[in-house]
């Protein structure tokens, strides 16, 4: 038996109500689908239009831990789910649409090449979808001198733990960057990078960041525009930047507010540039 073109028309036509069933019953959540920009950078509820709720960092830190693990050492999937994944579980719509895949890129410092934390990237993107530049930056500021100066891992997963169980060394990794702060872990406590407990102290390490990025979080909802970071600029960035970070400057070159002393103080590991520094 064919199917006639009758046929058609009303298969066709009992699919789009179908459609538009689901589209009703899922109320709100299908707009965004709906309302397509019709203008270049034009952005569906404008950008920075999503609005913050306050997080408790403990049920937060619990969260990311989890994504770490789910997505396959995944910190910066762990710390933007254990933001907005969170914020969808409560709220719904618009955050538990987030395609959050996208941030498995943020693996080992983007794809394994070791720059930035995928976890503190993780943060500043979940901060994004709120605040714009100016409101963002002392935000970033506070949780990543937290990130240079504190030691870390803190968090302890008890009876969840997924890689390994039990206390782990912890250290102060001086640096925002996958590469050094990994590395120096792993050389101080002669641990393997490739070891099983480098990998457990990446997911704790999760943890800690999105907890300290939700306090970040809530005291920027409470205080607004008055937020602002507690830490004090680097020794190293107000002393090197002085000459190399200042307008005018015959010797204003270097981009970036990163501690500058992991890779130019002359150490064993970095050589002693600073032999015949001016
Ligand atoms: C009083 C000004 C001053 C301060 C403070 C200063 N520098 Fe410099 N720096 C210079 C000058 C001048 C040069 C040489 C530029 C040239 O080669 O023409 C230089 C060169 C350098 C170079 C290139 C060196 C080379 O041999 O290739 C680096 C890297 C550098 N500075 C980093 C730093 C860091 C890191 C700090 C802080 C620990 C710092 N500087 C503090 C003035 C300064
Ligand atoms: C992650 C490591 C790292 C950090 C952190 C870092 N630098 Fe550098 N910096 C480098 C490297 C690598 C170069 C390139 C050196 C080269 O090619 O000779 C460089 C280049 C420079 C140069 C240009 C001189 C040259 O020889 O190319 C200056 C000036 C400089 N850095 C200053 C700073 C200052 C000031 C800070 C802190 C605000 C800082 N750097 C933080 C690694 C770093």
């Amino acid at each position: 038996m064919g199917i006639s073109r009758r046929d058609c028309l009303l298969g066709f036509g009992a699919l789009v109500a179908g459609g538009a069933v689901t589209s009703i019953v899922d109320g709100g959540t299908k707009l965004v689908h709906a309302a397509t920009p019709a203008t270049r950078f034009q952005q569906v509820n404008g950008e920075f239009g999503w609005t913050p709720h306050k997080l408790d960092p403990a049920e937060c830190a619990e969260a990311a831990y989890q994504g770490y693990w789910y997505k396959g050492y995944a910190c910066g999937y762990g710390v933007f789910y254990g933001i907005i994944g969170v914020l969808g579980e409560k709220f719904g719509a618009p955050y538990n649409q987030f395609p959050f895949a996208m941030l498995e890129a943020n693996k080992g410092g983007i794809s394994d090449w070791g720059t930035i934390c995928g976890a503190l990237y993780g943060a500043a993107a979940a901060y994004a979808l709120f605040w714009g530049r100016d409101e963002r930056t002392p935000m970033v500021n506070e949780l990543y001198r937290w990130y240079e100066t504190t030691n870390l891992p803190i968090y302890d997963p008890k009876d969840n733990a997924q890689g390994v169980k039990g206390a782990i060394p912890a250290n102060i990794s001086g640096s925002v960057l996958c590469h050094i702060s990994v590395s120096k872990w792993c050389y101080e406590n002669k641990i393997e990078a490739t070891d099983k407990k480098r990998n457990e102290r990446c997911g704790r390490l999760t943890a800690d960041v999105v907890y300290k990025a939700v306090e970040i979080f809530n005291k920027k909802i409470e205080l607004g525009k008055d937020f602002k970071t507690t830490f004090a600029v680097q020794d190293s960035v107000e002393y090197c930047g002085s000459c190399h970070q200042t307008k005018g400057q015959e010797t204003n070159w270097a981009k970036g507010v990163m501690d500058c002393a992991p890779c130019h103080s002359g150490t064993e590991a970095t050589g002693n540039m600073f032999k015949d520094h001016p």
